[in-house]
């Protein structure tokens, strides 16, 4: 089959591109390399990949001989508040309108990545897909816009609200990325609040097994939680990456961030139950592949 991938140069993208073309599949991989983190860094993600580069929020998607666009592309991050959220608007909203144009008119199946951030402080956890929508972030909004205008549309899709997703490559603005970097560089390490925030960590090749899954497997119009298995706050994130590493972080406690969440905590038996997918990777596994990784882009500078 032959798939687009938008959003194939970041994170979770690159994963998903490497393992559709592992699988047999065509890739077309489409991004414009923002500047939200360094661009050199997508570019290495994307190393292997044919890379097309295009901003979708004002250029249309050929999808002439297309099965499929996996939809990654777009702005994350919950700190959007202020000058940033009319980039979240552009990269989100406007760009996902334009890909669902041309996914309509080309009648192809698009699965659209959205997030745990729609929920915002949830009504209740583990929390469920019929759960009320109540984000907290400009971020959260602007996925939940997306999650409306696929509904509107019409088109087949499938919509995938991932759970903090980890592993090798995760954006520099993450939670384990940002200690393993502090870790590895000996720098100072900023809690915000307490630290008791907790989230459903995601181990990437997990999310990616989901995605493929939604793609060649769902049923249409389908929305389904992504989320790991483990749950942990982020003080016993920070305990079990200084175990991995060996090292022990040096962490200042600052202001709790606008946006960021007490808790998040998938309820996947839909996903199970209905695509067979649930989370294999435990964080005691997952975790030691993270630092490899990011203890060797030491190595490799
Ligand atoms: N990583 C997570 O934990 C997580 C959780 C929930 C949802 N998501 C969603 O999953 C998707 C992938 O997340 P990620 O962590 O890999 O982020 P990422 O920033 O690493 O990847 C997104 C990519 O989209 C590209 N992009 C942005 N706007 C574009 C545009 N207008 N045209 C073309 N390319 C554009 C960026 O250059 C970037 O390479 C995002 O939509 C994100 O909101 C991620």
């Amino acid at each position: 089959m032959r798939y687009v991938v938008t959003g194939a140069a970041g994170f979770v993208g690159s994963h998903l591109s490497d393992a559709l073309l592992a699988g047999g599949d065509e890739v077309v991989a489409v991004d414009c390399l923002t500047d939200y983190y360094d661009p050199a860094e997508k570019e290495e993600n994307a190393l292997g990949l044919d890379l097309v580069r295009l901003d979708l929020a004002d250029a249309d998607l050929d999808l002439d001989g297309v099965d499929g666009v996996f939809h990654l592309a777009g702005q994350p991050g919950v700190r959007s508040f202020g000058d940033a959220f009319p980039l979240y608007v552009r990269r989100n909203v406007i760009a996902t309108q334009r890909v669902l144009e041309s996914a309509s008119r080309a009648g192809v199946r698009v699965v659209f990545a959205s997030s745990s951030s729609i929920y915002g402080n949830a009504e209740r956890y583990p929390t469920p897909e019929d759960a009320r929508p109540q984000p907290i972030s400009p971020y959260g909004i602007t996925k939940l816009a997306c999650e409306h205008l696929v509904r509107a549309y019409g088109v087949d899709a499938v919509t995938l609200r991932y759970f903090t997703v980890y592993g090798p490559r995760q954006r520099p603005d993450m939670l384990f990325r940002r200690v393993c970097d502090a870790l590895r560089d000996g720098t100072t390490f900023e809690v915000y609040g307490s630290g008791a925030q907790s989230r459903s960590f995601t181990e990437v090749g997990d999310a990616v097994a989901a995605t493929i899954a939604a793609m060649k497997e769902a049923p249409a119009g389908a929305l389904y939680n992504v989320g790991g298995g483990d749950e942990a706050s982020v003080v016993e994130a920070i305990a079990l990456l200084e175990r991995v590493s060996g090292r022990s972080l040096d962490v200042r406690r600052v202001d709790p961030a606008r946006g960021d969440v007490a808790r998040t905590k998938a309820d996947v038996t839909r996903i199970r139950d209905e695509l067979g997918w649930s989370p294999r990777v435990p964080l005691a596994d997952g975790l030691p592949r993270m630092w490899s990784w990011a203890s060797a882009r030491v190595a490799a500078r």
